[in-house]
């Protein structure tokens, strides 16, 4: 099973606290059956350039893997989450930002209602064929947009991801099945912070997703993972 969303690398962000605090992420994550982490440490444009983020990344990356032993660790793959900015579409060598060894670029989008403008954007991203277009979170942002802004970027290549959290709460079921059945799902993440704030869940949600996504569900999340992480 995949995790595709975490701030596990240490001193990256808001997320892990120091090596200790990574490893027992890893740890919980990999004894709820997760065998495969993405590392989606928070990007801002504003405050860092993507080459400074990648330099640090690579070296919190490092930290973590000296202090991995011969256990059972989950495959670990570097990215980021973008948090969306203006002219983010247009933005040179965006590549560099999507998960290791895949198009996925993963955008936290504003939270917000989403303008024209940040729909063009984003339509930009999700069709220009540099990378693959991934919604953190989308759970999220429902508050804020209706279904047709999803479906929308859904129609041009568009994938999104859902927080573990969400589908884990008994409140969001009817939305869960709605945003299943209207192929809104591709991905789930813990989105974890930490080993006691915001920390890694997955195992509870799983059976909320095939109780109210059902078998196409947990069908349509193994095939992408199969064909972005195998
Ligand atoms: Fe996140």
């Amino acid at each position: 099973m995949l995790d595709i969303h975490t701030h596990i690398l240490p001193q990256m962000d808001d997320g892990s606290r120091s090596v200790e605090e990574s490893l027992l992420m890893l740890r919980s994550l990999r004894a709820q059956g997760v065998d495969t982490v993405a590392l989606t440490s928070h990007f801002y444009a504003e405050d860092e350039s993507p080459e400074r983020f990648l330099a640090r990344r690579a070296q919190a990356r490092s930290r973590l893997e000296a202090a991995m032993d011969d256990g059972e660790w989950p495959s670990l793959r570097s990215g980021a989450e973008v948090c969306y900015y203006i002219g983010v579409s247009r933005t040179e060598g965006i590549e560099r930002l999507c998960i290791e060894d895949t198009p996925l670029l993963m955008l936290e989008m504003p939270m917000t209602h989403w303008d024209r403008s940040v729909m063009d954007e984003a339509l930009e991203l999700a069709t220009d064929g540099r990378v693959i277009l991934l919604l953190a979170h989308i759970d999220r942002y429902l508050r804020y947009n209706k279904l047709d802004a999803f479906e929308l970027l859904r129609s041009r290549g568009a994938l999104m991801q859902i927080n573990a959290g969400f589908a884990e709460d008994r409140g969001n079921h009817r939305l869960l099945r709605k945003l299943a059945k209207r192929d809104l799902i591709q991905f789930v993440g813990t989105d974890c912070h930490g080993i006691t704030h915001r920390a890694p869940h997955m195992s509870p949600a799983l059976e909320m997703l095939e109780k109210y996504g059902g078998e196409r569900l947990l069908r349509t999340l193994d095939l992408y993972e199969e064909e972005f992480f195998d």
